[in-house]
């Protein structure tokens, strides 16, 4: 007689991440409530956020592709072939390859914190290109790093494109930009996109469009909180708004209570008044003066920069040169 098999029971676990949970508990109390913008990138965030780039109303993804197949020859001439590229995040599948095809390295350094989106890209990467050397690093690429070994000797070219800069606080971003310099070294070069400031109607229908994404991309970090904190957040009482801060030139993401609604997250109870928000992300919008300055700030010399038309986007190229305290 042949034996029965008995079914598996497999219980599926989500795993509390434990800086999750800090940061939306701690985050739900502050006086102004905030949950740091990070948590919007779950697997479903992120497939909202890969929707959010292709939408006609959000220009920056478009915009920043269309410049640098323009004037990646330009770059070529300033970037010597044979470095490393080192990607800060895992990566996009069309600015990075061109990029590469472009300029030639030796090899290749995405760094990101979520191994599986690294391995997708490296995979890419590694099929299109098979003479550049992939050197994946699964890390925080906020905090300083050392470096793969294999590239620790070539010249090196950080890549930061995608306005990701701009979801950073001026602190938080010219920190950042220090720990890449350190990272990468005196003497290495940084290309990164930032967006430009722009009248507040255009801003806010890149991040308030009219199919809902955004919207849909923002409340899904009420249903991330249910699920992996145990919450009891009833998301139709929340709305998706986006303002633009003129003062602090960003566009700011909120959820905003629609009602008066109580929940708890983990057993702790929290109530919000009917107008009260959470704030969700901030997109700082920078002008000519102050992208430069921003970069000045975090230890990089600005060597090139390229405009999109109606100057709506920039890529800077700078250099992380020795450094000169006076005058
Ligand atoms: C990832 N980052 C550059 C996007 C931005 O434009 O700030 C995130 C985003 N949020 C809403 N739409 C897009």
């Amino acid at each position: 007689m042949p034996e029965t098999l008995e079914p598996e029971i497999v219980e599926i676990v989500e795993i509390v991440d434990p800086a999750f949970r800090a940061d939306v508990l701690n985050g739900l109390a502050e006086p102004i409530p905030a949950i740091s913008a990070r948590w919007l990138y779950d697997r479903r965030g992120s497939e909202l956020f890969d929707a959010i780039t292709r939408l006609p109303s959000y220009y920056p993804t478009r915009t920043e592709t269309a410049l640098l197949k323009r004037v990646l020859p330009e770059i070529a001439a300033l970037v010597p072939a044979g470095g490393a590229v080192v990607e800060f995040g895992a990566g996009s599948q069309t600015k990075t390859p061109l990029l590469l095809r472009a300029i030639h390295p030796k090899a290749y350094v995405p760094i990101d914190i979520s191994g599986d989106y690294l391995e997708e890209s490296a995979a890419e990467v590694d099929a299109d290109h098979e003479r550049v050397e992939v050197h994946p690093v699964v890390a925080d690429f906020t905090a300083e790093m050392v470096l793969p070994d294999a590239v620790a000797h070539l010249p090196k070219l950080g890549f930061f494109p995608g306005s990701t800069i701009g979801n950073f606080v001026p602190q938080s971003a010219t920190d950042l930009l220090r720990h890449f310099r350190t990272t990468l070294g005196t003497g290495a070069k940084l290309l990164i996109g930032m967006d430009r400031i722009k009248p507040a109607g255009r801003l806010i229908a890149a991040y308030d469009d009219p199919e809902g994404v955004t919207a849909e991309f923002n409340l899904n970090l009420l249903h991330r909180i249910n699920r992996e904190l145990s919450g009891t957040i009833p998301v139709d009482g929340f709305a998706h708004d986006a303002r633009w801060n003129d003062a602090l030139s960003r566009i700011e993401m909120h959820l905003v209570a629609t009602r008066n609604v109580e929940f708890t997250v983990d057993g702790y109870h929290f109530a919000f008044a009917k107008g009260s928000s959470i704030h969700t992300e901030n997109s700082h919008k920078y002008g000519p003066r102050g992208s430069w300055l921003l970069l000045l700030a975090g230890g990089w010399t600005p060597l090139a920069e390229w405009r999109a038309p109606d100057d709506d986007f920039v890529l800077i190229l700078a250099e992380a040169q020795p450094r000169r305290f006076a005058p």
